[in-house]
Formats: C-alpha cells, sequence, structure tokens
C-alpha cells in the first residue's frame, strides 16, 4: 500500500478516537496516529503490512504491546495501567514514540505478521442492550453472541450501564455492584427507550472461527493491547475479562452460517432467541450474508427470534450504501458516513408468529462512547 494511503488512515483514526470533544485521557491515542501520520520512516513501515490487516491499527496494537512487555522508559509513563487515572502524556511522546518504533521495527513488524488487530470492546454492550430490552419485552431471552470474540457481550446483563442524558440527568441500569460499569452519552433528540433492568437471559452460547480464550496470559494481553490506550477503555476491557473467566459460556469455534441452524435449534423452546452481532456481518461476503439471512428467514417460521446487529454500513468506507440487516438507510445518514462520521447502525431483524420486520434502531461510536437513538417507535 501506499503511504499517502497509511497517513490518511492514521489521520482518520487519529480524528475518530480523539475529535476535539474527547476528554484530555483520548490524547495518548490521538498522538499515536498522529505520529505514525507525520513521520515518513513510519510511514514507510506501516505500508509494508497488507492492507487488509488495518496497518494503522495492527502496528499501534504492536506497538502498546510490546511497550508494555518491554516495560519500555520513558515511553512506557504516558501508558495507562487498568483501575489507575489517565498518566500525562509526556511532551517528549512523539519522539520516544519514533525512536522506540525504529529501534524494534523487526519485532514489531514480527507481532505484525502474527497477530490479526481485534478489538474487543465491552462498551458496545451499552448500545445492544437497549435493543435487546426492546425485542425481549418481558420474554426469557435465550443468548447467542455471533462473532463473539472474547465474548464479552455474553455477560451484557452482568455489567451496569450509565447513560448521561443530553440534559445532563443520567440513566443507570444494572447492578450497583457490578465490577463493570459502562458510561455512555446519549444524543440526538430522541430519548433512549432504556429498560429498568437488563432482560433475563436463561441461555447463552457464543460462536466465533477464532474464539479468543481470555484465560490465556498471552492472548488476553495482545487483546489488551488492541484497546485503545485509554485509562476508561483498559479498565472496562480488564474488569470484563474478568467477568468471562468467571462466568464461562460454551463458544462454538466455527463459521456464524454454518452453525446457526444447529445452534438455534439447541436453545430451550419457549425463549426467545436474540442472536446478537456486533461488527462482525460487516465483515461478510454478500453472498454470506445472504446466506445468512435465507437461514434466519427459516428459522423465524418455526420460532421467534431476534437479530441484533451493530455493524458500520457496507460496503466499509465512503461508498457505504446499505446496512447489513436489510432495512432502509435515509440518506441523510449515508451522508454523515460519506463526510467522514465513524459510527456503527443498529438495527434489528425480529422474527413473530412468522412474520419479519426489519427496523433502524439507532447509530452509535464504534468504542460505545456514544448513542443516538433513531427509531420514532423505540
Ligand atoms: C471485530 S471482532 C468483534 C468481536 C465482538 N463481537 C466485539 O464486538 O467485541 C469480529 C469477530 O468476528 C469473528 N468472525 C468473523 N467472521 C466470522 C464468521 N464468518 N463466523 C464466525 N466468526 C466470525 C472474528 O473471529 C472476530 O472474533
Amino acid at each position: 500500500m501506499d503511504t499517502a494511503t497509511v497517513a490518511k488512515q492514521a489521520d482518520a483514526l487519529a480524528r475518530a478516537w480523539s475529535p476535539p470533544s474527547a476528554p484530555p485521557s483520548w490524547e495518548l491515542t490521538a498522538a499515536m496516529f498522529e505520529t505514525l501520520r507525520d513521520q515518513p520512516e513510519l510511514l514507510a513501515l506501516l505500508a509494508e503490512i497488507p492492507e487488509d490487516r488495518l496497518p494503522p491499527l495492527l502496528f499501534s496494537a504492536a506497538t502498546t504491546f510490546l511497550v508494555r512487555r518491554l516495560e519500555a522508559e520513558p515511553l512506557g509513563r504516558s501508558y495507562p495501567v487498568a483501575g489507575a487515572p489517565q498518566p500525562p502524556l509526556s511532551p517528549t511522546f512523539a519522539r520516544d514514540y519514533h525512536s522506540f518504533c525504529l529501534a524494534h521495527r523487526d519485532e514489531l513488524l514480527a507481532l505484525c505478521a502474527e497477530h490479526r488487530y481485534q478489538m474487543s470492546e465491552p462498551g458496545r454492550c451499552a448500545h445492544l442492550l437497549p435493543a435487546l430490552a426492546l425485542a425481549a419485552g418481558s420474554r426469557d431471552v435465550a443468548l447467542v453472541d455471533l462473532g463473539t470474540g472474547a465474548g464479552f457481550a455474553l455477560q451484557l446483563d452482568r455489567y451496569r450501564y450509565v447513560y448521561r442524558h443530553p440534559d445532563g440527568t443520567r440513566t443507570t441500569v444494572g447492578d450497583d455492584s457490578a465490577a463493570v460499569t459502562i458510561e455512555t452519552e446519549a444524543r440526538g433528540p430522541r430519548r433512549l427507550p432504556l429498560p429498568s433492568e437488563p432482560p433475563r437471559i436463561v441461555a447463552r452460547a457464543g460462536v466465533d472461527t477464532e474464539p479468543a480464550d481470555l484465560a490465556d496470559p498471552s492472548i488476553r494481553a495482545w487483546l489488551a493491547a488492541c484497546t485503545p490506550p485509554e485509562a476508561g477503555a483498559l479498565t472496562r476491557f480488564e474488569r470484563a475479562a474478568d467477568v468471562v473467566l468467571s462466568n464461562p459460556v460454551a463458544v462454538h469455534r466455527g463459521d456464524v452460517v454454518d452453525a446457526l441452524p444447529g445452534l438455534i435449534a439447541e436453545l430451550p423452546s419457549g425463549t426467545l432467541v436474540c442472536l446478537l452481532d456486533a461488527y462482525v456481518h460487516v465483515f461478510f461476503e454478500p453472498e454470506q450474508l445472504e446466506r445468512f439471512g435465507r437461514l434466519l428467514a427459516e428459522a423465524g417460521r418455526d420460532r421467534d427470534l431476534d437479530w441484533i446487529s451493530l455493524d458500520p454500513l457496507v460496503p466499509l468506507g465512503p461508498s457505504a450504501r446499505r446496512a447489513v440487516v436489510d432495512v432502509h438507510v435515509p440518506a441523510t445518514i449515508l451522508q454523515r458516513g460519506r463526510d467522514g462520521g465513524v459510527f456503527g447502525v443498529l438495527s434489528r431483524r425480529a422474527f413473530r408468529d412468522g412474520r419479519d420486520r426489519a427496523s433502524l434502531l439507532a447509530l452509535g461510536h464504534p468504542g460505545g462512547a456514544w448513542l443516538e437513538w433513531l427509531a420514532p417507535d423505540g
């Protein structure tokens, strides 16, 4: 890939993660991508990484991983530790980061070749929760997380949520003693349809072609490195990882589409089947998506079920035209994407008594920082 394209990607990431409105704790994340963007020698390194491996994201994760493993000084002093406040960003960060990357060039490129970039963000559960509550009503839920990664969404009823509304009020959902608190800013004119408590989940299962086993310290350390180096995000990741380890759920290793009919057939009858997908179907080929939709419709003839999707518009990038759930996306939203807006689309396809209805629910920040409700009828 050419260096100009990589520079553009690094620039877009700096702006997306740390817009002018972001708290100072996001300065380090922005500084990392800005240094990659501004240093020709670093851009040349990134250009060696194949485009489909997301060079700036993968390389920045590799640097965070290595800074922590080597306890690199002075660079490491700018990086947060879970549970502690964000340390101040060193005034020499850009210079130190640049030198570190060049000094460890080979190790960093080896890490990039060995790993893929995988962000596992429990914060996304703050987006899935209202959709799940809408779907469930008062019914018991059998939850299936498609492309579950580290399995954070399978625990979404075990976290506490704080939604900050535009008028300054807050709504809290979940147990006050929960180990993980996820805070989200509600945006836009519509009030979020929040439940008083999380839905009752009576069965859970995950599926992933490459489940991430948090019990393996090297996998956990890599996923932590893929989390932006912001104190809140890192603390959320580590605490949610402990919740996952304390509450094991069976995760089927395999392809979502192949596994779907079998997974649904095993769930207890009388429950509402809720299939979650967070940043998974966006990576499907059109034929795969079509096959998934067909299998879903077949299953939806026999029992009530919901597919709740949180995915960027497809195809990824400025030519995005549609949502992965076959639902109308207004031109104004497509335009927001073209104008550089970075968001996931929360949508839902519900099957009730054999009837099928798709709806567009909300837009949300990829890391869960904000949620803008769109659906007029909840
Ligand atoms: C970007 S990660 C998202 C993980 C998780 N849903 C989250 O939001 O933190 C995408 C996950 O989907 C999995 N995946 C992608 N395509 C898949 C497929 N066809 N079948 C099963 N898993 C898949 C990947 O292995 C990866 O763990």
